[in-house]
């Protein structure tokens, strides 16, 4: 039987891929060993060159795996409590996050309220987003003790079920670039949009198209539009634009 979580998880950004890194990190490493113990007597010279060149290719893929893991365990947390302390919420909002996963943002804003609440809405992919369900963000809001003020509901971020002006503050971490084209992006922007209130605030924190959604939210009417580079996370630069709604 699986022992029941403690601890909230937020999962692991795309599993498949930190897997193949720590693989080929493996592969590389462990190839470049065989060859060295097989040539070391005949060519020890060439043989230990080999063996640096696969061992530094190995370090690479290492290097880029821990990075992965680093951002998806702390990185993104650390940015994700940055960011919204700067939106600072007086407590009341109704927040939407669109693409909320496991609950990072959604559960983190909902921490910033005292009566209002906190709506993450997803499909679940798994594919991007190890452990990836509804229940399993719906466990980590319990387990960071603001169940009540969170609700989960299942949706498509280009084609939202909520009426136009109905949320003070919509967030989205590192979701609409799994949008593959620039029309189901924009929509997305859009919609994001259309469900915020007049004086209502938007943050999206991604790491490509930032500045594609700047620009849709600027032909929307958008004020104040800003773009922040916050550094690399997932070994790429990751921004986020801000703006308001009048
Ligand atoms: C990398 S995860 C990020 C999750 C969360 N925001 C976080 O930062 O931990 C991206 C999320 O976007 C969701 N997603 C991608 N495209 C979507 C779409 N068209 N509609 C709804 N959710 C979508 C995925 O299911 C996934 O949960």
């Amino acid at each position: 039987m699986a022992a029941e979580k403690t601890q909230p998880d937020y999962g692991l950004d795309a599993p498949m891929l930190v897997k193949r890194m720590f693989t080929r990190a493996g592969w590389t490493i462990a190839i470049g060993v065989a060859v060295f113990l097989i040539n070391r007597n005949e060519n020890p010279g060439p043989s230990a060159t080999l063996l640096g060149v696969f061992c530094a290719i190995g370090a690479i893929f290492l290097a880029i795996g821990g990075t992965m893991l680093w951002s998806s365990r702390v990185g993104k947390l650390q940015l994700r409590d940055k960011l919204l302390d700067s939106l600072g919420l007086k407590g009341e909002e109704k927040v939407l996050d669109l693409g909320c996963g496991l609950g990072l943002m959604t559960i983190g804003a909902a921490k910033r309220l005292k009566t209002g609440k906190a709506t993450g809405v997803d499909q679940w992919s798994a594919e991007v987003l190890s452990g990836n369900s509804s229940d399993a963000a719906k466990l980590n809001a319990k387990l960071e003790g603001v169940g009540d003020r969170v609700r989960f509901e299942t949706s498509d971020l280009r084609k939202l079920v909520y009426p136009e002006k109905s949320y003070d503050v919509a967030v989205s971490a590192l979701a609409i670039h799994n949008i593959g084209d620039r029309e189901g992006r924009d929509r997305a922007v859009r919609e994001m949009w259309r469900v915020l209130k007049p004086g209502g605030r938007l943050m999206i924190l991604d790491i490509f198209h930032v500045g594609e959604y700047a620009s849709v939210l600027r032909e929307a009417g958008a004020q104040d539009v800003t773009v922040a580079s916050h550094g690399f996370l997932w070994c790429l630069p990751t921004k986020s634009v801000v703006a308001a709604k009048q």
